[in-house]
């Protein structure tokens, strides 16, 4: 996700430090930024010479602190972990100037507890793009309990800056995004594993049925069943309701290591370099 948000606001003219603690990981972003950069350029989308400024707006720093001096917006996107993010917008809160906005990518983890083990929890907001970042139009805001009206402003005005299309929610969990789109995804488990229809039969309802790009088993492998798990669990938690408890397939499933694309398999096989959708073994009819 960090790759893809480093190209959208670079593309529009941003001075962008992308920060990694890993080196490789800093080296595979810039190669995936400037193969993106290279399919529009053949789609006609943009320049060369677009594409060039868009990479010379980029620097990578391993180091948060050389990162983040004298930066207006800080987009966290690292790993879904509350303890790491609470340690990462600690850490931010001592090393950004005062005025920065902090603003998290985070999928389900509350912006009002991030925003808690700050010093400026009127500039704590969440900025939740959607993947892949340069493709899709939507962020959803997240306003935290603390989040002023000044700072969502500006990064509701950011957010069209970058050609998105904006949305304004409440911190609650899930947001919008994830409360309506995980019980689905967890009700297509449900359906599979009470057995009133398969894989491809459940996936072809939803794309052909309600003119979805994706089924939702489909979209569960490629999110990352471990995601989804996790978020259902936040759901869980945080509302109270057994209607988001996840599917016991869902647990066996991540259990067993099956995670969808990231790990080869989940409701689907995925070969990579290869687009063919072919229903994991287990289950075949
Ligand atoms: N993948 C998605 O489809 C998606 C969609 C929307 C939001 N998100 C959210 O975006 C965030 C990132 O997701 P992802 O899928 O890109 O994760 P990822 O695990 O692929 O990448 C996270 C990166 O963070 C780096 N990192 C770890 N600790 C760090 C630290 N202390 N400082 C700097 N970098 C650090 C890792 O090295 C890694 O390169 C998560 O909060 C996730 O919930 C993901």
């Amino acid at each position: 996700m960090g790759n893809g948000i480093a190209h959208v606001f670079a593309m529009t003219g941003h001075e962008v430090s992308l920060i990694d603690v890993s080196q490789p990981a800093l080296d595979r972003a810039l190669n995936t930024i400037s193969k993106n950069l290279d399919r529009m350029v053949a789609k006609g989308s943009i320049t060369e010479t677009e594409k060039l400024a868009t990479l010379s707006n980029i620097t990578t720093y391993t180091d948060l602190k050389s990162g983040v001096t004298s930066k207006e917006l800080v987009v966290e996107a690292a790993t879904e972990n509350i303890d790491l993010k609470l340690k990462i917008f600690r850490d931010l809160d001592e090393m950004a100037g005062t005025d920065t906005i902090l603003a998290s990518n985070t999928s389900s983890i509350s912006i009002t507890k991030i925003a808690s083990v700050t010093k400026r929890p009127d500039k704590v907001i969440g900025m939740h793009f959607m993947n892949p970042v340069p493709v899709m139009k939507l962020v959803e805001i997240i306003n935290g309990y603390s989040t002023s009206k000044e700072v969502s402003d500006t990064i509701f005005n950011k957010s069209k800056e970058l050609g998105k299309v904006p949305v304004i929610v409440n911190d609650y969990p899930g947001f919008v995004a994830n409360r309506i789109l995980m019980p689905m995804i967890n009700e297509a488990i449900i359906t599979l594993f009470e057995g009133v229809a398969g894989v491809e039969e459940i996936d072809t309802v939803m794309k052909l049925g309600m003119a979805h790009p994706m089924g939702p088993l489909q979209l569960a492998d490629f999110i990352g069943l471990d995601v989804c798990l996790s978020i259902l669990n936040v759901l869980h938690d945080g509302l109270g309701n057994p209607k988001y408890a996840p599917c016991p397939l869902l647990v066996n499933m991540v259990t067993a290591g099956k995670l969808g694309v990231k790990s080869g398999e989940g409701f689907y096989v995925h070969t990579p370099g290869s687009k063919d959708l072919i229903v994991s073994p287990s289950f075949k009819k």
